[in-house]
């Protein structure tokens, strides 16, 4: 695995791919590849006419390639349900969930959900499930989710409600690290609950390593904001090598589900692709199994496939 780079992406041919957080960063150079390769990329995004010129600049390059570019706002409940009711029409061989927000000022959507938690666990809790059915039907279909290794630093607790409020004393970065322990327990598990049904759908998780994306150049809201984005430039991979972990995830054949992919080292340097262990707090079950119930509670979104499962 340790030469895994994007000539070794393999073709995509006949493959339909939901890419969430298309129109930036990672989530572009994802669809991008896959698209160069023959797959039938969506663009899941909220800046429709921002994904319109990726889009068109893309097929500049490759008149072959198929996109779409259709709306998604992972902070309101009725954009996902439109979203899903668009793309399940037709069977969903993968859906890569890559958007996400990172260290931003405390803000609440409609429902009064803290923003982080909202978008880069529920609205994807939510997306997921309605397109499970549509992934059932897929070719060897996989959820890859994107998290980070910050989620060691994520702290969970769902007996109080910070994760919702963000708490009387929010930190930006505690709540996007509670984010991404978040993801990594849905991710896992997703995985358990797809096996207890013999789905053939598989959820993998990948984490990119640190990347001189927008999330990290395009950051103003705070005095360490303006330090992290000339740092990034320095130490951060540039996104077309940051992407190859979620790359690795959403295509190699044969990948067990509840896999955890990502870089050898989180900076700049060498990108050696590697199938990661898991560590605390990811690996609790229990927390696993009640942030899934919490999720379901919250977004009213049950499968009905996976609640059967338990
Ligand atoms: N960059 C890193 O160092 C790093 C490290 C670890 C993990 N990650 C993870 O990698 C993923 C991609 O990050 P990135 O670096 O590519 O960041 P990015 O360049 O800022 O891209 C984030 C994407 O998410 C989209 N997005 C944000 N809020 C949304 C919403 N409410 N609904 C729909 N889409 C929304 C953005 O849309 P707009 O274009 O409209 O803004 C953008 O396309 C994230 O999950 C992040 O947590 C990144």
């Amino acid at each position: 695995m340790s030469t895994w780079d994007l000539r070794d992406v393999p073709d995509q041919q006949g493959r339909r791919v939901v890419v969430t957080g298309a129109s930036s960063g990672l989530g572009l150079v994802v669809a991008r590849e896959l698209a160069k390769r023959g797959a039938r990329v969506v663009m899941a995004v909220r800046d429709v006419a921002k994904a319109g010129r990726h889009r068109a600049e893309l097929l500049s390059e490759h008149r072959a390639a198929t996109v779409d570019v259709l709306p998604l706002d992972l902070l309101d409940p009725a954009s996902i349900r439109e979203f899903a009711a668009a793309v399940t029409a037709e069977p969903v061989d993968a859906l890569l969930n890559v958007a996400g927000i990172a260290g931003t000022p405390l803000r609440h959507n409609a429902q009064g959900w803290e923003s982080q938690f909202a978008t880069n666990h529920l609205g994807h809790f939510a997306l997921t499930t309605l397109l499970l059915d549509a992934l059932d039907r897929g070719w060897e279909p996989r959820v890859v989710t994107v998290a980070s290794a910050v989620y060691r630093y994520g702290k969970l607790d769902l007996d109080g409600a910070d994760h919702l409020t963000g708490g009387r004393r929010y930190s930006p970065m505690r709540a996007y690290a509670r984010s991404k322990l978040a993801n990594m327990l849905f991710g896992l598990e997703l995985d358990r609950r797809l096996r207890a049904t013999s789905s053939p759908v598989r959820s993998v998780l990948a984490h990119p390593g640190m990347a001189s994306t927008p999330m990290n150049t395009n950051r103003c809201h705070t005095l360490l904001d303006h330090l992290i984005a000339p740092v990034a430039t320095v130490v951060a991979r540039a996104p077309e090598d940051a992407a190859l972990p979620i790359l690795y995830a959403a295509t190699v054949p044969e990948l067990e589900g509840g896999t955890f992919v990502g870089p050898h080292t989180e900076f700049r340097g060498p990108m050696r692709v590697t199938r990661r262990p898991v560590r605390p707090p990811a690996d609790d079950r229990d927390l696993a199994e009640r942030l899934w119930a919490v999720s379901e509670e919250l977004t009213g979104m049950r499968s009905a496939m996976l609640s059967r499962a338990c």
